[in-house]
């Protein structure tokens, strides 16, 4: 039988509740009896009674002073998770971050908390949380290289010529993965990518130049880590967020899940391919952006959200999500911020400058 290692319940703050990572974690907390749901946040969706502390909106800090959690799920969208991010590095409390672009924006600032807490940091993202699983316990010089997989989103193999047209609708049909709409975008145009890689640099503290792109349609590899004497190690699974949502959540225990086995026998066949990256010129432009360091990862994520949402509301075509994030990281100066007060300055200053109506 196996032994606990968490021996009494652990505490969980989960803020997105009402997001489709939120709903998912609900299902595992519900699901586990080592888990107590003790507060909740939304951005604008009543939660009354979902858990003993809850809030709408607004900045999560009391919520999170009072609710004396164990482990902070972030699972808000975009840079409006910055602040539960901060805080939790900074006062040591285990971060689940599903919330990746409050990683990407806050870069060093981020880590400079994380080291000062001396908390876990656990991503949830399912790329990062395999990447995480194969480079535990090994040593810094025995990595060669980290791989995160693609899916490609809905417009894998398509011409420049072939997106002009795209609409929100169609951008919105994610072949492997059912996500909230922000980050389905950002899955068709590669930024997710872009995004990703940035968050593997500032999590695993990996040069951007060991850290590979490529695409792999069925998402069944999820990370593969290179070592220095030619192995490498790959984390498999169904594309199933409550897998990742799970092991942050019960760390170090992996507790069970109701998720399905691989089945191995039924033909399963894994495929890779070079992304097309002048087609979706977004992962470079991130690579370029993380490379330049200080604040320009966070211009990138800042346009990039006021991009994405500027095309699901029809205001902007699907090419010009690229070239409005292009254009506002050749505007910036990226100056590195010393605060989060010239962090949240730095992220108003780039969304000015997205060419939007
Ligand atoms: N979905 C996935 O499979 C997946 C996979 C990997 C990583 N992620 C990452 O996880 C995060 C959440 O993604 P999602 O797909 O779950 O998004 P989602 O379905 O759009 O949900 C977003 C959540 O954030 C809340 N929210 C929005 N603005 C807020 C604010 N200002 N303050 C507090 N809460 C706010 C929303 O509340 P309301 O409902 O009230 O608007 C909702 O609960 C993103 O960073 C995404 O990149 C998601």
């Amino acid at each position: 039988m196996a032994v606990s290692h968490y021996e009494s319940v652990k505490r969980v703050a989960i803020l997105g509740v009402t997001g489709s990572i939120g709903r998912q974690a609900l299902d595992v907390v519900g699901a586990n009896q080592e888990l107590e749901l003790v507060a909740a946040q939304s951005g604008s969706t009543p939660i009354d009674g979902l858990a003993p502390l809850t809030q709408v909106g607004g900045d999560p800090v009391e919520l999170l002073e009072r609710a004396d959690a164990d482990v902070v799920l972030n699972a808000v969208v975009g840079f409006a998770g910055i602040r539960a991010t901060m805080w939790a590095l900074e006062h040591g409390v285990t971060l689940a971050l599903a919330n990746k672009e409050s990683l990407v924006a806050g870069g060093e600032l981020a880590v400079a908390a994380w080291r000062r807490g001396g908390g876990l940091l656990l991503p949830v993202d399912s790329e990062h949380s395999a990447a995480f699983q194969c480079l535990e316990g090994r040593s810094a010089e025995s990595i060669a290289g980290l791989v995160l997989t693609a899916s490609g989103g809905p417009f894998r193999g398509r011409t420049r010529t072939e997106l002009e047209d795209v609409t929100p609708e169609d951008a919105l049909a994610h072949p492997t993965w059912n996500m909230g709409p922000k980050i389905t975008i950002d899955s068709a145009t590669l930024g997710n990518k872009g995004l990703e890689l940035l968050e593997a640099h500032f999590l695993f503290d990996l040069p951007y130049d060991r850290i590979e792109l490529v695409v792999h349609p069925t998402s069944i590899v999820h990370a593969l880590v290179r070592f220095r004497d030619g192995a490498s190690l790959a984390h498999l699974g169904y594309p199933d967020m409550r897998v990742p949502i799970s092991f942050a959540l019960t760390y170090p225990n992996r507790a069970a899940t109701a998720i399905t086995q691989l089945d191995l026998a039924s033909g399963l066949t894994l495929e890779f391919h070079a992304p097309d990256f002048e087609t979706f010129p977004l992962p470079a432009l991130a690579r370029e952006a993380g490379e330049r360091g200080g604040t320009f990862p966070c211009a990138f994520n800042a346009a990039n959200e006021v991009a994405v949402q500027a095309f699901l509301d029809g205001r902007i075509a699907f090419l010009d999500i690229a070239a409005a994030v292009e254009d506002v990281l050749a505007r910036v100066d990226g100056a590195p911020a010393r605060d989060l007060d010239e962090l949240v300055e730095a992220d108003r200053r780039a969304r000015e400058l997205v060419p939007v109506a």
